[in-house]
């Protein structure tokens, strides 16, 4: 059963960070997750990307990025690196949701995580650096303006501790560590993989229960190298990780190789056809054929064709530059432009149903 007014929620604002949210939002699907995906993004994420993040999340928002163009600048001026993780708390904005869980890029389920939503607002695990402030990787909220704007006006008057969402939410939802147990997740909702290696024998007992998994730190799992073959995940110079650490990334790179990376050759490919283009030259006469897309064709009127064009042979033409475009039969016109002459051309140009933009630019004097 679909519950379609409560949200999984993750922010990327830049093509880098939408691997991770690719990855995350694959990894709750596969889980089967019965809540929505939705994902942040800003303005610097490309098209193509959008069209990947969309075939993984059922919704796709542009928020501005938090920074000194937003009603919290003066705060930020001085911290101009607040800006970017700021961003996260446009996810209250995400008012048709009556509750989400918001989670970073660089997070990945492990199982099936719905009973998150039984948890009310503010919940979140403990962070590993100092358990008496929770981590922001990972948290329950209900989505509300008024939350939203007591957050901003919170911003811009206190600024935040780590310079990050963390530390601003930390000191806005003060009493998380004292007031209600029920708001505390468990480690494994959160489990940072630096924790690892920080406590041993509590990761050796309880470990294997984890549930989400949190890449926290500088080094994410995209900059990692991982061999195709072998299916393990390799280390250089710039790069470390226990063997735990590894295996969580192993995890990490079998759905990013399996599910994301497809994804992304199939809409480079779409994006490289779409903007196909072959050029030619016959007698002077520069001929470009572009592929468009059938709503673009649609939308072009067929020219008026002027009265020498109608047989448009280069010496029939003036000297001017002249540039026309006509809709023609898409299909194998390519082979038929390398077969053909201009006259040929002349006549298909009063076939209208197609996909296919052709431009003739007169660039040459022809004579
Ligand atoms: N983020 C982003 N772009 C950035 C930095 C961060 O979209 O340039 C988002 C992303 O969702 C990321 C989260 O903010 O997971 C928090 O940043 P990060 O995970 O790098 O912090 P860490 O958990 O390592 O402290
Ligand atoms: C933390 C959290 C991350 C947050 C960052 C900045 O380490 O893991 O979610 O964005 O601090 O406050
Ligand atoms: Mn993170």
């Amino acid at each position: 059963m679909s519950v379609t007014d409560q949200a999984f929620v993750t922010l990327a604002t830049d093509d880098v960070y939408c691997q991770g949210a690719l990855v995350l939002g694959q990894s709750l699907r596969n889980h089967t997750t019965s809540r929505k995906l939705a994902v942040l993004i800003t303005p610097e994420v490309s098209s193509g990307m959008r069209s990947v993040l969309r075939s993984v999340f059922d919704e796709v928002t542009e928020v501005d990025a938090l920074d000194s163009a937003d009603s919290v600048r003066l705060a930020l001026l001085q911290r101009p690196e607040l800006g970017v993780t700021f961003t996260k708390l446009h996810c209250w904005t995400l008012t048709h949701y009556s509750k989400c869980v918001f989670m970073d890029a660089d997070t990945l389920v492990l199982c099936n995580v719905d009973e998150l939503f039984d948890r009310e607002e503010f919940s979140a695990a403990p962070d590993s650096g100092w358990p008496d402030c929770f981590n922001s990787g990972v948290f329950v909220f209900r989505p509300s303006l008024k939350t939203y704007n007591l957050l901003l006006q919170f911003a811009a008057e206190h600024g935040s501790f780590d310079g990050g969402d963390q530390g601003l939410l930390n000191s806005f939802f003060s009493n998380w560590a004292t007031a209600d147990i029920g708001k505390h997740l468990p480690f494994i909702y959160n489990l940072s993989s630096s924790a690892v290696y920080s406590y041993v024998p509590a990761f050796n007992h309880f470990g294997r229960d984890t549930k989400v998994v949190h890449f926290l730190g500088a080094t994410k799992p995209w900059n990692y190298k991982y061999n195709l073959q072998t299916k393990r995940v390799m280390q250089d110079g710039t790069t470390s990780g226990s063997f735990h650490q590894l295996s969580f990334l192993a995890l990490w790179w079998n759905i990013y190789s399996a599910s994301i990376l497809p994804l992304l050759e199939k809409f480079q490919k779409m994006e490289e056809s779409e903007s196909e283009e072959w050029k030619h030259t016959f007698s002077g006469v520069e001929i470009t054929l572009k592929k468009v897309d059938p709503s673009v064709a649609n939308s072009l009127q067929m020219p008026v064709l002027p009265e020498q064009a109608s047989e448009a042979h280069p010496t029939a033409c003036s000297s001017e530059e002249l540039t026309f475009k006509a809709w023609l039969y898409s299909s194998n016109l390519y082979t038929k432009l390398n077969n053909v002459d201009l006259a040929f051309i002349s006549l298909s140009l009063t076939d209208l149903p197609s996909n296919m933009l052709l431009i003739l630019h007169f660039r040459k004097p022809l004579s």
